[in-house]
């Protein structure tokens, strides 16, 4: 009975081990076609007889973003839509520039795990778990230190100083997405109704209304 049981949980260990990046690689590349109608999990391969060594590069990382905007940061992203190469590789970056008292401002990844490093400035950063519930894991990181985002949890990056900060991140996705916080739940297209924001937040209509208004 005892070794049946044993057997059973082995099976079940075996069976269904998560999945957590992207799916593995079946051949050497599969660099995107992005001229292909056919719709996959990713980007069809183009043929490899085809394939340069210009599909596995890009240039211009070393010029940082523009950060004049409301948040005081720029996000440079490296993924498969800017290196068709990254196709079924799993992996991308980013180069994060903040301005001082720039925010790159609370979001998820929906596919990815992150990995930042500092490369000039210091940043205050941080997670919130789900389980345990709600629980913000922050820092102060300076240039040299590195920390980690897991996959699909809220995190942000703020530059309290008063110099310029930059950052490079490596996210363990070809394409792991975007989703801000503010945008989604106060700037969504249409709108989700003040009403269900407003319970949602435990704030009145008004105040509801007026933060949605700073998305238009
Ligand atoms: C940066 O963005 C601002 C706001 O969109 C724009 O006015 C400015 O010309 C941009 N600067 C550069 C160097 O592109």
């Amino acid at each position: 009975m005892a070794s049946r049981l044993l057997l059973l949980a082995l099976l079940a260990a075996a069976c269904c081990g998560s999945i957590a990046s992207d799916p593995s690689l079946l051949q050497d590349f599969c660099v995107a076609d992005k001229m292909s109608k056919v719709n996959v999990n990713g980007f069809t391969c183009k043929d490899a007889e085809a394939v340069t060594v210009e599909d596995f590069v890009l240039s211009g990382l070393h010029i940082a973003g523009n950060t004049t905007n409301k948040q005081g940061s720029a996000v440079t992203a490296a993924n498969v839509a800017q290196i068709p190469g990254l196709n079924t590789m799993g992996i991308s970056m980013v180069r994060i520039d903040y301005a001082p008292k720039g925010l790159n401002p609370p979001h998820i990844h929906p596919r990815a795990t992150e990995v930042l490093t500092v490369l000039e400035g210091s940043l205050y950063v941080g997670f919130v778990t789900s389980i345990p519930g709600s629980k913000l894991f922050s820092k102060v990181l300076r240039k040299g230190d590195v920390f980690v985002f897991p996959k699909a949890l809220v995190h942000f990056q703020f530059n309290y100083g008063t110099d310029k900060a930059v950052a490079i991140a490596a996210l363990s996705s070809q394409n792991p997405g975007v989703i801000t916080v503010a945008n989604a739940v106060f700037g969504s297209t249409p709108l989700i109704s003040d009403d269900i924001v407003s319970k949602a937040f435990q704030v009145d209509k008004k105040t509801v209304d007026w933060i949605q208004a700073q998305f238009n």
